[in-house]
């Protein structure tokens, strides 16, 4: 008898657990923190909703790198100057795309930067006006007449990227 006492005692309490844990956890601050979850998926989906135009920019330049990193490899694929690819590449990814192996590289996303910025971004990396070690150091070798020519490339590669997907 004691046993069958105990035995539905044991169910009381197991039903009860599954109770509480379907409705939401007890652990995670019962109701309480259920009202700021939903508050924060609320905000979450705000913020969501403001930034439609800059995702479907950002799928568009995605497709486009993927697109080349599928081609990658073949013969014709992406052709990049010699100086880009001894002095950029490492850093900045063979198409500029700052990602290898699905992995961010230590240089940010060139790829869909604009000639105009690009070159802006050399001359003030050379000049201490833009910050970083790393560039200006590397920068001290090259002249104008590189930066030029490596902004130009480096503004040409969202195209180049479009012509082989054709
Ligand atoms: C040793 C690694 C390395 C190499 C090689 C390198 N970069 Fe960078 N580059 C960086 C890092 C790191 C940054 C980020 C600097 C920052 O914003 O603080 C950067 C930033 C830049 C930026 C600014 C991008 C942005 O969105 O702010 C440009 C443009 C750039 N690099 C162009 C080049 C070019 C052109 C070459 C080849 C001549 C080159 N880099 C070679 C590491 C490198």
């Amino acid at each position: 008898m004691k046993n069958i006492i105990a035995g539905i005692a044991t169910l009381i309490v197991l039903g009860l657990m599954a109770f509480t844990a379907s409705k939401g956890g007890a652990y995670h601050g019962g109701e309480h923190g259920k009202i700021i979850e939903d508050f924060g998926d609320t905000m979450g989906q705000a913020k969501k909703v403001e930034v439609p135009k800059e995702k479907s920019d950002r799928d568009k330049e995605m497709d486009a790198l993927s697109a080349l990193r599928d081609k990658a490899g073949s013969a014709g694929a992406f052709k990049v100057s010699q100086a880009y690819k001894s002095k950029c590449a490492s850093c900045h990814g063979a198409n500029g795309s700052g990602i290898q192996n699905g992995k961010p590289m230590m240089g940010p996303k060139l790829f869909g930067q604009s000639e105009a910025v690009i070159y802006k971004d050399l001359v003030e990396f050379k000049a201490g006006r833009k910050e970083n070690i790393i560039m200006k150091g590397l920068l001290m070798s090259l002249e104008d007449k590189d930066f030029k020519e490596l902004a130009k490339e480096i503004g040409e590669f969202p195209a180049r990227a479009e012509a082989l997907n054709k």
